[in-house]
């Protein structure tokens, strides 16, 4: 790996944020936990996306959906027959690759060897069996998109929440995909979030009509960067050509990101057209067709796609706030986003006073819905090294002044600067600070 990726995984592991998967077993391949750190970074991502895209705006409904849904979904999905890679193992180590990422005119990059098998498609849905029988009749998929339940509960979600068209759909959870070669960390799993939304628009009549939508969609992803603390300048938008589109669309936008391993898919912007509906109304019988209530015209939605995957944004945000010099590491995370927006010391542990006043203080922070940590090991520069890694935008310090004048100091993430202020004032005061830094 490279070493900025090195840094950020070990990073991840000593500050809490991500650890090897079952890592006392020996770890299984690709499989990575989030420790408490890394739950709240992540659960502030999610917040902060729910916020922006369906609290914030009164044209979508959220969704909450099984993981294993009917088979039947995913074959008129067309992900049965055609949500595939194509595979080439080498014969002589019989380790596997994606055909389009390797060379199959050089020699395989793990044994040297050049002596490759067929190329084979594979499919990426994972499959299991639910109940006790493991036969063809049992066969389930753990979803590979969050996506096909909005289509799949459209008409129940209509019928419950009368919504004109244009309106949206969102929804946030695991997918799963067994991809043949993983890696990169956060970067390609099998087992991920997304959060997506399917946005419903009428049938165009021109392609103005959906053009104009597909626009404010493109316009929504760029605000959410800058919103996120994703370094804008390293993102790029690729027109997906024509023939490596995915079998549903019409137009797909890439965002890009400059990991340091190399400017790969960040998140995704596609027109579905109607594809998905029709092929769930075919396969299901179900007349999924909607009605204008002005017009009384009859057809099927269409849809534009704005999908954003979890870990990949999680990564995208930690190589983004990642920032060193000669004294100390920084996550200069936003502090919306911060795991912790304040940590609590007390200045030495052998002061039952001091120990006592700080509790006070960050059971004081933690009633106002602050969220908060407390640290006392140490000395106080190896604290303040430890949450700058984590990112805690603000470190208070209760010491022997407390006791008699009741403040305590306010040290900045980012400018290192020190400020005495009243106990009886930091809520306020830290809340201020988080507002000025949005
Ligand atoms: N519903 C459309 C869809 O799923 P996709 O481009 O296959 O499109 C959407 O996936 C997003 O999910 C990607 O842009 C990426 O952020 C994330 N993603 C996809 N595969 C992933 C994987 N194997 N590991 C981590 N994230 C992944």
């Amino acid at each position: 790996m490279n070493d900025l990726m090195d840094k950020i995984v070990s990073l991840a592991k000593r500050r809490g944020f991500v650890f090897p998967g079952s890592e006392i077993y020996g770890g299984l391949s690709n499989s990575w936990d989030f420790g408490p750190a890394g739950t709240e970074l992540k659960k502030n991502i999610k917040d902060l996306w729910w916020k922006m895209f369906v609290r914030g705006r009164d044209d979508i409904l959220g969704l909450d959906s099984a993981i294993i849904m009917n088979p039947k979904v995913w074959e008129a999905s067309g992900h049965v027959s055609g949500f595939s890679d194509p595979l080439v193992e080498c014969k002589a180590c019989h380790n596997r690759f994606r055909a389009d990422q390797i060379d199959i005119n050089s020699k395989c990059q793990e044994c040297g060897q050049k002596n490759w098998s067929e190329t084979k498609s594979f499919n990426l849905l994972v499959k299991t069996y639910l109940g006790s029988v493991e036969d063809s009749k049992s066969v389930a998929y753990l979803r590979g998109e969050t996506a096909q339940a909005m289509f799949v509960d459209l008409k129940n979600i209509l019928t419950s929440n009368p919504k004109k068209l244009p309106f949206g759909v969102a929804q946030t959870g695991k997918a799963f995909r067994n991809e043949i070669t993983t890696g990169n960390f956060l970067f390609r799993l099998r087992e991920f979030e997304q959060m997506e939304i399917e946005y419903f628009i009428p049938k165009p009549k021109t392609d103005k009509d959906w053009q104009t939508h597909f626009e404010h969609w493109r316009k929504e992803m760029w605000k959410w960067f800058d919103l996120a603390g994703i370094d804008s300048k390293k993102i790029h938008e690729h027109e997906i050509p024509d023939d490596e589109r995915a079998h549903y669309s019409k137009r797909t936008i890439d965002f890009e990101f400059d990991y340091p391993f190399g400017q790969k898919e960040l998140y995704g912007l596609a027109y579905r057209a109607d594809y998905d509906l029709k092929q769930h109304q075919k396969f299901s019988g179900q007349d999924l067709s909607y009605v204008d209530p002005e017009t009384g015209e009859k057809f099927i939605p269409h849809v534009i796609e704005p999908t954003w995957g979890v870990d990949r944004t999680f990564l995208a945000i930690l190589l983004s706030a990642y920032y060193e010099d000669d004294k100390r590491v920084v996550l200069k995370l936003k502090p919306r986003l911060a795991p912790y927006i304040v940590a609590v010391f007390p200045l030495v542990r052998n002061k039952p006073e001091i120990t006592k006043k700080a509790r006070e203080v960050f059971l004081h922070l933690k009633s106002q819905s602050l969220s908060c940590v407390w640290d006392d090991r140490g000395n106080i520069g190896k604290r303040y090294y430890a949450q700058d890694e984590i990112g805690t935008p603000w470190c208070v310090t209760v010491d022997y002044d407390t006791l008699s004048d009741d403040t305590v100091t306010v040290r900045d993430r980012d400018t290192a600067k020190q400020e005495r202020v009243a106990i009886g004032k930091l809520v306020e005061n830290i809340e201020f600070r988080a507002r000025q830094a949005r």
